[in-house]
């Protein structure tokens, strides 16, 4: 993709491409970055719902540092660098992506907007950028796989080999070529965020969730009632390979499997019966990155689970040069915090080959479905792109730590 050219969903290309761009511009009035996709969905979703996505742990120390991490590197341009040329394209296992960027699992992202993940998978499929099924969704990862192109899929760890053995076949056989496991839940994270806005899984229907519904109309008739009338009550479809509790109940229990047991041999098994493409997430410590590719992986994500795990933990950003340096090659990939097209060119500065971006796409699909994914990677395409010809460069390789100077926090 050259400088002037879009995302493939970005220009639909019928006839009456200027007329959808016309009302799809109209639609995402006022929304121009990535951000205000989170004012929007705000005003959008109930309580307990915005509460989840948005919240961190604890006193939110982590979630504050993901962005505080960007802040503290300016960036150092060149000019006249003869920059019409350039290309956002990055190339990650044998795939060649349209952007650097792509959507991080997010579970129960089907109650943010209707079938939210099926939005996902498909806008990303459109703008040709990875999307990953999380784990935790409430549309089965089938149906999910059908509407994107070749998404990736999340797994949490089962608590036994035989649980995970029946869920590495099923999502085998939905031809699924790039796994990822995520291994920063050892234990549940300490969500009080959860509790003070009535959020849990299931939700228990009560005087106050209604309530909260009740005063989001929209999404009340538009997401909640809509999925129950064209699809029932969700349930957690794809934690293992066989459906498990539904998303609203009076007191159905939902299985929090204990993790605390398991340590690397659990990855070392699974790249045994793996055969695509493995890739670790939730790393922090060049020693976990030295374990992952040890075991078998072939990249890792670097994250603090969007400082939703453990408070405190340290951004990726800020270990992301030692991660690279223990990860011998391998692709180290990073989320958390990106919500800017100049935040994805400091993290590959620093090496990352890639990057996720997780809250923004998902209040996106609250807002604005299909469209509102298609239009938020649009802004963060556009974005980098923009940044790589103000920074003088025409490929995400030149994209090199010389181009970056620690500032003090602003
Ligand atoms: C997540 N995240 C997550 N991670 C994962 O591996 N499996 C999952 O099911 C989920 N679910 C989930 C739900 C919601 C609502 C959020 C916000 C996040 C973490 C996610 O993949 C990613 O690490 C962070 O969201 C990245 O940080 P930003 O981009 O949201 O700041």
């Amino acid at each position: 993709m050259t400088a002037s050219a879009q995302p493939r969903a970005a220009q639909p290309a019928s006839s009456s491409a200027d007329t959808q761009r016309r009302r799809v511009d109209t639609r995402f009035r006022g929304i121009l970055s990535l951000d205000d996709f989170e004012r929007a969905a705000r005003r959008r979703l109930p309580r307990p719902i915005f509460g989840y996505v948005s919240g961190g742990v604890e006193d939110g120390l982590s979630l504050d540092d993901n962005r505080r991490a960007f802040a503290e590197y300016g960036l150092l341009p060149r000019f006249l660098a003869g920059v019409a040329g350039r290309s956002a394209q990055a190339t990650l296992f044998g795939r060649t992506y349209a952007s650097p960027f792509g959507i991080a699992p997010m579970g129960i992202v089907a109650l943010s907007g209707y079938r939210g993940d099926i939005a996902l998978a498909s806008a990303a499929a459109g703008a040709g950028i990875p999307m990953i099924i999380s784990g935790s969704s409430l549309i089965p990862l089938e149906t999910i796989a059908a509407a994107g192109d070749r998404p990736w899929f999340q797994i949490y760890l089962p608590p036994d080999l035989a649980r995970t053995d029946a869920l590495l076949d099923r999502v085998a056989r939905a031809k699924i070529e790039t796994l990822v496991v995520t291994v920063d839940v050892a234990v549940p994270g300490n969500r009080e965020n959860n509790l003070r806005t009535g959020f849990s899984t299931p939700l228990r229907p009560t005087p106050r969730l209604a309530w909260d519904g009740l005063t989001r109309p929209r999404w009340l008739l538009g997401t909640f009632a809509r999925t129950l009338v064209r699809h029932g009550m969700p349930h957690f479809e794809n934690s293992f390979a066989t459906r498990g509790a539904p998303i609203m109940s009076r007191n159905v229990e939902r299985e929090f499997s204990g993790r605390a047991h398991l340590d690397w041999s659990v990855i070392r098994h699974i790249r045994a019966r793996w055969q695509g493409p493995l890739v670790i997430k939730g790393l922090l410590d060049p020693a976990d990155v030295r374990c992952a590719i040890e075991a078998g992986a072939d990249g890792i994500i670097a994250s603090n689970h969007g400082g939703r795990q453990l408070d405190s933990a340290v951004s990726p950003l800020r270990t992301l040069p030692a991660m690279v340096d223990a990860a011998g090659g391998r692709p180290v990939m990073l989320d958390g915090g990106i919500r800017r097209g100049t935040d994805v060119m400091k993290a590959l500065a620093l090496g990352a080959r890639f990057v996720f971006v997780g809250r923004p796409f998902n209040y996106a699909t609250a807002f604005g479905g299909h469209d509102g994914v298609a239009y938020a990677i649009r802004i963060l395409h556009d974005e980098v792109v923009r940044t790589m010809g103000a920074l003088g460069i025409n490929a995400l390789a030149q994209m090199t730590p010389d181009r970056l100077v620690p500032v003090p926090p602003r």
